[in-house]
């Protein structure tokens, strides 16, 4: 087996905790929907997808290492939420706990001197950057638009383009 135990139990925590984060993401795009903020809801549903597909880069590395696919129990995601910033600042809170988690995953696999383990997560490090800030600058558009004008957001996020925020983008334009 070319990854230690240790490493394999670590990635196999981290299939969980992204799988935990497409939950979470599926539970905030519902919130939009239901708040008929489609765009909103259209972001967070797409996010929910990618954080699939970062669950399921874990499980390829562990099975081409030879590890063992050993999937934990995911937590209920919350799906209370009083007001969109509140939602949004729950998937910023959710994306700065998997940049520690990617972190900490780094800082095991250098111990092991896996070398191909930290080239794998490198790619998880420039990852976390883009979603932390591109959450960060909805936030930021959010708290700008206030309450009353979440279409302003919508008309945002469309400006955007389809794929998410870019992580340099100046929100021009809203008031
Ligand atoms: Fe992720
Ligand atoms: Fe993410």
């Amino acid at each position: 087996m070319l990854a230690s135990d240790k490493l394999i139990e670590a990635f196999n925590q981290q299939i969980g905790n992204e799988m935990g984060a497409s939950l979470q993401y599926i539970a905030i795009a519902s919130y939009f929907d239901s708040e008929t903020l489609p765009q909103l809801a259209r972001f967070f549903y797409r996010q929910s997808a990618e954080e699939r597909e970062h669950a399921m880069r874990f499980v390829k590395f562990i099975n081409d290492v030879g590890g063992k696919v050993k999937i934990p129990a995911l937590p209920a995601p919350e799906s209370d939420f009083a007001s969109a910033e509140e939602a949004v600042s729950r998937a910023l809170s959710s994306e700065e706990n998997v940049t520690r988690q990617i972190y900490d995953l780094v800082e095991i696999a250098k111990a092991d001197k896996n070398y191909v383990g930290v080239r794998f997560l490198d790619w998880f490090v420039e990852e976390q950057l883009e979603e932390v800030t591109a959450m960060n600058d909805l936030l930021a558009v959010i708290r700008r638009a206030g309450a009353d004008r979440l279409l302003f957001v919508e008309e945002y996020l469309v400006r955007q383009g389809a794929p998410g925020l870019e992580s340099s983008a100046a929100p021009s334009g809203v008031p």
